[in-house]
């Protein structure tokens, strides 16, 4: 039987990061690659996924909008329940891998280390949004958050309202992110300031490690 914390037979990984960390190229390599092994998986992302959450997703970032701490929070959860419950589980349920870009670590840096909500209510508030699916692999891209942004600005990218945020406000979420990392086995934390093919040579070797793990 396949040891994992969802208990399905499909794995669920997830990429954790500053703004600009890599999450998204990272994600494309490694899918490239596993795909080319013969493994495919559904890729998913944050906030965003099924319709539903792709509009949440437009007003969350919105910088345009005015939008409170608890309202963001909400609409995050709102768009991670459907996420979980249209996407996420039924593709775990049919042995499906599921890789999703940002996930409830999000939640946890952003929502209570960045915007200082407090602790409890929201890790609980969240468990009611997943259903208590946690990630079997969690993939932190660590970075200097100036990094992240100094790469984002050389992609030529608008900034969206969370980015939009002070460097300090960044620099709580990197914080959060290295401390939940630092509590739990789930997480792999790769230095983001690395050389781009070793991390993804990192990223693939472990991944294959979890997906590949006896069933
Ligand atoms: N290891 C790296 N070294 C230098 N530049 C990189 C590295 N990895 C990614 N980049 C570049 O940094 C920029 C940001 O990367 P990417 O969009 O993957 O980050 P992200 O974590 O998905 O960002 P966001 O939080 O905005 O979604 C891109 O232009 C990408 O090509
Ligand atoms: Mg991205």
């Amino acid at each position: 039987m396949k040891s994992c914390n969802t208990g399905f037979l499909g794995s669920f990984i997830t990429f954790e990061g500053v703004e600009g960390a890599g999450k998204s190229t990272r994600c494309r390599k490694l899918i490239r690659s596993l795909e080319r092994s013969g493994i495919s998986v559904l890729h998913t992302r944050e906030p965003g996924g099924p319709p539903a959450s792709e509009r949440i997703r437009s007003l969350l970032l919105d910088p345009e909008l005015l939008v409170s701490p608890l309202t963001e929070l909400m609409l995050y959860l709102a768009s991670r329940a459907s996420n979980v419950d249209l996407v996420i589980r039924p593709a775990l349920q049919e042995g499906i891998n599921v890789i999703c870009e940002r996930y409830s670590d999000a939640t946890f840096a952003y929502q209570i280390g960045g915007r200082g909500l407090p602790e409890k209510p929201v890790k609980d508030a969240d468990s009611l949004a997943t259903g208590g699916l946690v990630p079997d692999l969690t993939i932190l891209l660590d970075l200097d958050p100036e990094e992240g942004f100094a790469r984002l600005r050389r992609q030529g990218r608008e900034k969206d309202r969370i980015e939009l945020e002070k460097i300090s406000f960044h620099r709580r979420v990197r914080q959060i992110y290295l401390e939940l990392a630092s509590m739990e086995a789930r997480y792999f934390v790769i230095d983001a300031a690395q050389e781009p093919d070793l991390q993804d040579r990192l990223i693939e070797n472990r991944v294959m490690s979890i997906i590949l793990r006896q069933k």
